[in-house]
């Protein structure tokens, strides 16, 4: 049995969620954007309807889940009309655009007893599943670094005159105006996603960011979070090194684990590049001083993240990833802003 999908928003990213939802075998029966010229072709390869407004999709009882994958900004009314119409929600990160609004998302999902996936992806890269595997080799975990650092271009020298990093008098950018923020929202949502998954909720942070003057989005954010599994030095930055990296193309994410029995090391290759770069683990081991390499070949998280939430949709189960994923990253991306706001060490609240 395939499942019947919606897809909400044909922008740049849904290439990688209509790839995913062909490799399933889901009916896409519906596509939905406020521009039909971005949404057309799409319409034609899935010999799908085509709509402007997603309550279309969700009138149709034949669609028994919706891919939201909008600008952020309208994350939040589209989920909960979807979750009230009882579809099951795949939703681009970041869920909300705010800590409140995720929850209010994630409590509707429960009281209908809903589906709701946000599309953190990374947790679905080979070496990441691997890293996962092999966390309980470490044993206690003594100290994490975790970092995506990514080349935006050199935003520091000057404000921008023009580009999505303009932020024109009275406008906000089309980074803000899209994602939400800078590089917070944008690659330091995913491995907070990645904190939570190794690393479980951290229960006390200390922050700081960095947004240039004339500027409407952060270059910088770094945090100390103290764990029940140590301590995490996180940071997100927008930097202009073009050749920096394990693959010396300017994109530089990787999450160190020490733990008393080993170390484990992810270094991610660009999320846009998924199919062309494969990510890759290193596992050392401190018994026998043996440092093994995990390389895989190239394959998308998108594909694979895709193709998990499908196959649970089809079950009518959530499965392993919790629905309260997207809200969690949400939450601290919050506390991240209010220490760094307040110059303090704030602890984290888990309302739920
Ligand atoms: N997982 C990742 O690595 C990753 C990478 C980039 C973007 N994203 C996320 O994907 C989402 C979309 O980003 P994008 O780069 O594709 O943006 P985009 O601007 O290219 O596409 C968004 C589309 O949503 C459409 N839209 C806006 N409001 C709508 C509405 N009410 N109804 C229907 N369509 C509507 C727009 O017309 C546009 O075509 C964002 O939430 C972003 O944070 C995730």
């Amino acid at each position: 049995m395939s499942v019947t999908v919606g897809v909400i928003g044909c922008g740049g990213i849904s290439r990688f969620h209509f790839s995913g939802l062909k490799k399933a075998g889901a009916k896409v029966a519906w596509v939905c954007d406020l521009s039909e010229a971005v949404a057309r072709p799409w319409a034609e390869q899935f010999a799908a309807k085509y709509t402007a407004d997603y309550r279309d999709i969700l009138a149709d009882k034949q669609v028994a889940a919706v891919v939201v994958a909008t600008v952020s900004s309208v994350h939040k009314a589209i989920c909960l009309a979807a979750i009230e119409a009882g579809k099951a929600v795949i939703c681009e990160k970041t869920l909300a655009e705010n800590a409140d609004d995720a929850l209010a998302i994630v409590q509707a999902a429960q009281r209908k007893g809903s589906i709701l996936y946000t599309s953190y992806m990374k947790r679905f890269i080979p070496a990441v599943e691997k890293a996962k595997e092999l966390m309980p080799s470490l044993g206690r975990i003594i100290s994490t670094h975790i970092r995506a650092h990514q080349c935006w271009g050199n935003l520091w020298a000057a404000t921008p005159a023009k580009g999505i990093f303009h932020a024109p008098p009275g406008a906000v950018s089309v980074v803000r105006g899209k994602y939400g923020g800078g590089i917070l929202v944008c690659g330091g949502s995913h491995i907070l996603d990645l904190v939570l998954f190794f690393l479980g909720r951290p229960r006390r942070l200390f922050a700081s960011m960095h947004t240039p003057a004339g500027m409407d989005c952060d270059l910088q954010a770094t945090a100390l979070m103290e764990t029940d599994n140590g301590t995490v030095c996180f940071e997100a930055l927008a930097h202009p090194l073009t050749r920096v990296g394990f693959l010396r193309d300017g994109w530089d994410e990787r999450v160190e684990i020490n733990g008393v029995g080993g170390r484990l090391e992810v270094f991610s290759s660009a999320w846009d590049q998924v199919d062309a770069k494969a990510s890759l683990l290193v596992h050392y081991d401190n018994a026998t001083g043996v440092a093994t390499e995990y390389r895989y070949s190239p394959v998308s998280p998108f594909d694979r993240a895709v193709g998990f939430f499908c196959k649970n949709i089809e079950q009518g189960s959530q499965g392993a990833q919790s629905p309260l994923g997207g809200y969690e990253v949400d939450n601290l991306i919050a506390h991240i802003k209010r220490s760094a706001e307040g110059h303090q060490a704030v602890e984290v609240q888990w309302p739920i």
